[in-house]
């Protein structure tokens, strides 16, 4: 399977993906990286791992569209089974996501559809919520949103602060990224209309809820 990663930032979704197919747990390879910032520390890591990178600035182009044109032509130049959306964050327009339908993947940092948008851990932590967690979808044309490939939960605490929230959910994508993306290579998820089901996964792994100890 040939992997094409957009970033934004620091990448350490990415890595957690090179790592995994490095270590042979994933049998795919990333044929080139992409960020919308020049400066993105994970461009640093993808050429640490001996990957192409390419930064396409978004001050050359008069329009998303613009952008997104060319985005998805050099995407495409690579002929990829999956592109792997990982802290890109740039909106992707209509047109761009209607090419690589079934074919585009997203994290979000909370159980979607709570919490779409910018910063969902603060948005979960404000809310008062007891569990947020961590989603992989494929990307449609709503933002956050598409079928559900998998997700983890995880508990906030009294004390979380923004920070230490978002370190404790980002552990857990640095795991349930690299096992979607395992999934999909082995061709075990289907997508049927806004549900995926995964081939011999085993569903139903419930976290302990401590307010429940007495029952
Ligand atoms: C992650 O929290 C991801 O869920 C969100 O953007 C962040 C990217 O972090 N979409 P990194 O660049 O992978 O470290």
């Amino acid at each position: 399977m040939n992997i094409v990663v957009l970033i934004s930032g620091r990448g350490t979704n990415l890595e957690a993906i090179l790592k995994a197919i490095k270590e042979g747990k994933i049998n795919a390879r990333v044929s080139l990286v992409i960020s919308d910032k020049k400066d993105s520390s994970g461009l640093k890591i993808a050429e640490s791992y001996g990957i192409p990178t390419k930064f396409i600035d978004p001050s050359f182009f008069a329009s998303r569209k613009g952008y997104d044109i060319y985005l998805a032509a050099r995407i495409k130049k690579e002929n990829p089974d999956l592109v792997v959306l990982a802290g890109f964050m740039r909106i992707l327009s209509d047109e761009f996501i209607e090419q690589f339908e079934n074919k585009l993947i997203n994290i979000h940092p909370s159980l979607i559809p709570s919490f779409q948008g910018l910063k969902a851990q603060k948005q979960a932590l404000d809310y008062g919520s007891k569990f947020s967690g961590c989603t992989v979808h494929y990307v449609t044309k709503e933002l956050d949103n598409g079928p559900i490939i998998v997700q983890a939960v995880v508990p906030i605490l009294p004390d979380d602060t923004e920070e230490t929230l978002s370190n404790r959910i980002l552990e857990y994508e640095h795991r349930i990224y690299p096992q979607a993306i395992k999934w999909i290579s082995e061709n075990r998820v289907k997508i049927e209309g806004r549900k995926t089901f995964v081939e011999n996964a085993k569903y139903g792994t419930i976290p302990v809820n401590p307010d429940l100890e007495d029952f």
